[in-house]
């Protein structure tokens, strides 16, 4: 039997599902493993919080540094489930890596903008830093990503990695509500707060995990600065309801991939079509589309927030840790890691959906399909929705392929009439 000591710092959502699964399982696993888990410390913000298991039952220390040496004691592996970019969680997992114990975390922000200095830190000492719930939460898509498909070249990688902004746009199209309505909703049912709503909504987090994704994908060193983030705080109900119409539904989609040698990592809404898989992915479920040289399509769908299936995922990485596979944390030596560029998104090509209000007059197509192919936009569909209320009426527009450049150059003139509201709303088609 191997026996591994686990130190556990934070013990919220994630941290105390952690120990809580480790205290139903560990006989299951003794007999299937020939693992046995022991916990030798824990601590956490506030000891009298109320927790989901007997705190008594365990070695609390006050401050989570103290969890690296317990009565002379040093953990094999710490669990990192505090959260915060930087302060104490990148404090203890660099202590915990240069005292050459492993780590297992799942916090995507510390990971996203100093990953690059812990996982040399960690392959200096020898020893893990492994992530599997950063991404995904319950989605085992890191090992996917760096054991299974290792040796595939990847030509793209997109989906869906935040669950907070999949359920509010969900939530606005099953109870037709705005985003404000449906966002305090979501803060007074406890699913997101202020701080963590800004990372949500404004694409933060989902940029976070996919500058993981793309660094193993790609070779890449991880850079954060690489990504363009654009969240959903200016999706309206209106275009939720249009793009439904035009056999659409609108998400919020994470997509990295190489061009001209360059990454291209890109986090905005895009209109997915209803009879893709990716459109289908409702309320808090994360989903991903691997496209490699030999799988056209790998889709991997499932839980990608919550206690349990992120602790799936923690407790996935503890077993690779304890089956001693000398797997680089990341992939790859840390030196053996390009340094990209950015592409530059103006160049992308893609199919775009507008949404312009006009006043209702004579007239007024005519000059808005003249600016479009003056930058030679093709137009696929082009509808005009009767609104009785208003005089102000939605001309909808889906494009073929073009520049992002040059409709944003024709979308400026169109602005510019004097009977077009300067609300327009321009979202790509994936
Ligand atoms: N929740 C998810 O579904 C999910 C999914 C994937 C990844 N993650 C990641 O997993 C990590 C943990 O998430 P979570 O949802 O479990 O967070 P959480 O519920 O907010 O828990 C955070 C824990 O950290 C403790 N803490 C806060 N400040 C501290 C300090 N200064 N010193 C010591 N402990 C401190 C808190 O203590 P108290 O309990 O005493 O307040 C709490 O136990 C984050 O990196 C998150 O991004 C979460």
């Amino acid at each position: 039997m191997k026996n591994l000591n686990i130190s556990i710092a934070g013990l919220g959502n994630v941290g105390s599902a952690v120990v809580n699964v480790i205290e139903d399982n560990s006989s299951y696993w003794e007999k299937k493993t020939n693992l046995s888990l022991n916990i030798i410390g824990l601590s956490a913000k506030n000891i009298n919080q109320e927790r989901s298991f007997d705190i008594k039952k365990y070695k609390w220390v006050e401050t989570p540094i103290d969890l690296l040496n317990i009565n002379d004691l040093k953990p094999d592996i710490l669990i990192e489930l505090i959260g915060y970019e930087k302060d104490i969680s990148y404090d203890l997992v660099k202590s915990a890596l240069n005292n050459k114990i492993h780590v297992v975390t799942g916090n995507k922000a510390m990971l996203a903008l100093h990953g690059q200095e812990l996982f040399k830190i960690a392959e200096k000492n020898k020893v893990s830093l492994l992530f599997e719930a950063a991404v995904a939460g319950g989605i085992p898509i890191i090992k996917t990503l760096k054991n299974n498909i290792f040796l595939n070249k990847i030509k793209k990688i997109s989906g869906i990695l935040n669950g907070t902004t999949n359920y509010i746009l969900t939530t606005m199209e099953l109870q037709n509500k705005s985003f404000n309505d449906v966002l305090e909703d979501a803060k007074q049912k406890g699913f997101t707060s202020d701080h963590e709503s800004k990372l949500d909504i404004g694409g933060y987090d989902a940029a976070h995990k996919l500058t993981l994704l793309s660094s193993i994908a790609y070779g890449g060193e991880i850079d954060f600065n690489l990504n363009e983030i654009e969240g959903i705080q200016n999706i309206t109900i209106e275009d939720i309801n249009f793009v439904k119409q035009l056999g659409f539904r609108i998400k919020l989609i994470s997509e990295t991939r190489v061009i001209d040698n360059k990454i291209y990592s890109s986090t905005k809404p895009k209109l997915i079509s209803l009879d893709k898989p990716l459109a289908n992915a409702n309320n808090a479920l994360n989903a991903i589309n691997i496209v490699t040289d030999q799988l056209q399509n790998l889709y991997l769908e499932g839980e990608g927030a919550g206690g349990l299936p992120t602790a799936s995922s923690i407790l996935s990485d503890v077993f690779e840790i304890a089956n001693n596979v000398d797997v680089r944390s990341i992939g790859y030596n840390t030196d053996q890691l390009t340094r990209y560029e950015k592409f530059d998104s103006s160049n992308i090509e893609s199919k775009f959906y507008l949404r312009i209000r006009v006043i209702d007059q004579s007239g007024v197509l005519s000059k808005i399909t003249s600016y479009l192919n003056e930058y030679n936009i093709s137009v696929e569909k082009i509808l005009q929705i009767p609104d009785s209320k208003e005089n102000n009426i939605p001309i909808l527009i889906t494009t073929h392929k073009i520049k992002t450049s040059e409709l944003l150059n024709s979308v400026k003139k169109i602005g510019e009439l004097e009977f077009v509201d300067q609300n327009i709303s321009i979202i790509p088609i994936e």
